[in-house]
């Protein structure tokens, strides 16, 4: 049994961020990050708020928008590297907010392929028989770990996510495919290194800025093209497609240059990529999901199509699901 995708939301906060705001607090220009990253601006948090209340507005709409009840909901999961806290999970914050008695859930950590690790699993619960309705939310704060005097990381991100409904069909619709993938040796290029058993808080890990995100970025460049574009090429060939069938490719929006790259090497033309990175800059767990729901509003998908959704971060974790959309 497949999981078709019934609801699509996304939230982000009001608060926006340009790059021109940026070039006030780091060494950087708004023309080095349009050209090197393709963004313009991101939404950034208020000080009262965190990853489960942009949650909780995604959870509420895709309640609206599906025509569901919070009792309905058998099952939460939510891809995030930036929970509200280590415990409880996001998913209980989520699950008490909207006030879903019957459902069980969990954080899923895999960073930028959050989302696409949260689809796999949803759709296998579905499968099983066992759940009807699962909510899989992609979300990520991340000017909570970002260190405001690193301008290698701290330009590239912004706060946001969204979320979808699964629920089973019968058709060959749906979730038709996936492939997922993860490869530790690359942790090290993209890492928050403090906070957890590893280096636990101090005032010297605190005093070290131990608690933010790093990156070494040519490195995680040259993976994360590599790494989109063969497991999408890979995930078209074992379904005997090609970049012509797919009607759009969502692919997770970390650099406007990655995307074109991956989406030329598997002959996806330019006017079937969304690209909404100049808006939202890299918000990790969410771009996929905020693409999709925006996508979807906008009518750029139709029951039939083949939408195709690739994914890189750190881990490495990455992946491509390919959907053969059917909505009601
Ligand atoms: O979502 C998870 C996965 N993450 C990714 O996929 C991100 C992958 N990496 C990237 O997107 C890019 O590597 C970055 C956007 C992070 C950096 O772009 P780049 O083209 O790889 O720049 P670079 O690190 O090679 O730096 C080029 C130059 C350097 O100056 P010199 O040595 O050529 O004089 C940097 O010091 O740009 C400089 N630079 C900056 N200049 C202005 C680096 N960051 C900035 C900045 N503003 N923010």
């Amino acid at each position: 049994m497949n999981a078709k995708i019934t609801a699509t939301a996304h939230s982000t906060p009001k608060n926006v961020m340009t790059n021109l705001d940026l070039e006030k607090l780091v060494d950087t220009t708004d023309d080095w990050i349009r050209s090197r990253t393709g963004i313009v601006q991101r939404h950034i948090v208020s000080e009262d708020e965190a990853s489960s209340d942009i949650s909780t507005r995604i959870a509420t709409s895709l309640l609206e928008k599906g025509g569901i009840s919070a009792n309905d909901i058998d099952l939460i999961i939510i891809g995030t590297v930036t929970p509200d806290h280590f415990t409880p999970s996001t998913a209980a914050l989520v699950q008490k907010n909207i006030g879903a008695k019957n459902a069980w859930g969990f954080d899923l950590s895999a960073a930028c392929s959050g989302f696409l690790y949260g689809l796999e699993t949803g759709a296998n619960f579905i499968a099983s028989g066992r759940h009807k309705k699962v909510m899989v939310i992609g979300v990520d704060t991340m000017t909570s770990i970002l260190d405001f005097q690193d301008r290698d990381t701290c330009v590239i991100f912004g706060d946001g996510g969204g979320g979808v409904i699964l629920e089973p069909t019968l058709g060959k619709t749906g979730i038709v495919d996936s492939i997922l993938h993860m490869d530790g040796s690359g942790g090290d290029y993209l890492i928050m290194p403090g906070g957890g058993s590893r280096i636990p808080a101090t005032l010297k890990s605190v005093d070290d800025r131990q608690h933010y995100i790093k990156q070494d970025g040519k490195t995680v460049f040259k993976y994360a093209v590599k790494g989109m574009a063969d497991v999408s090429e890979r995930i078209l060939s074992r379904n005997d497609l090609t970049g012509d069938d797919i009607a759009l490719f969502i692919p997770h929006q970390a650099n406007k240059r990655i995307i074109d790259s991956a989406a030329q090497r598997c002959g996806i033309s330019e006017e079937k990529v969304l690209i909404n990175i100049d808006q939202y800059g890299n918000t990790t767990a969410g771009t996929i999901p905020i693409a999709l729901n925006e996508a979807f509003s906008d009518n750029r998908i139709k029951d039939g199509d083949y939408v195709l959704l690739a994914s890189f971060g750190a881990g490495f974790t990455w992946g491509s699901i390919l959907i053969k959309w059917e909505s009601k």
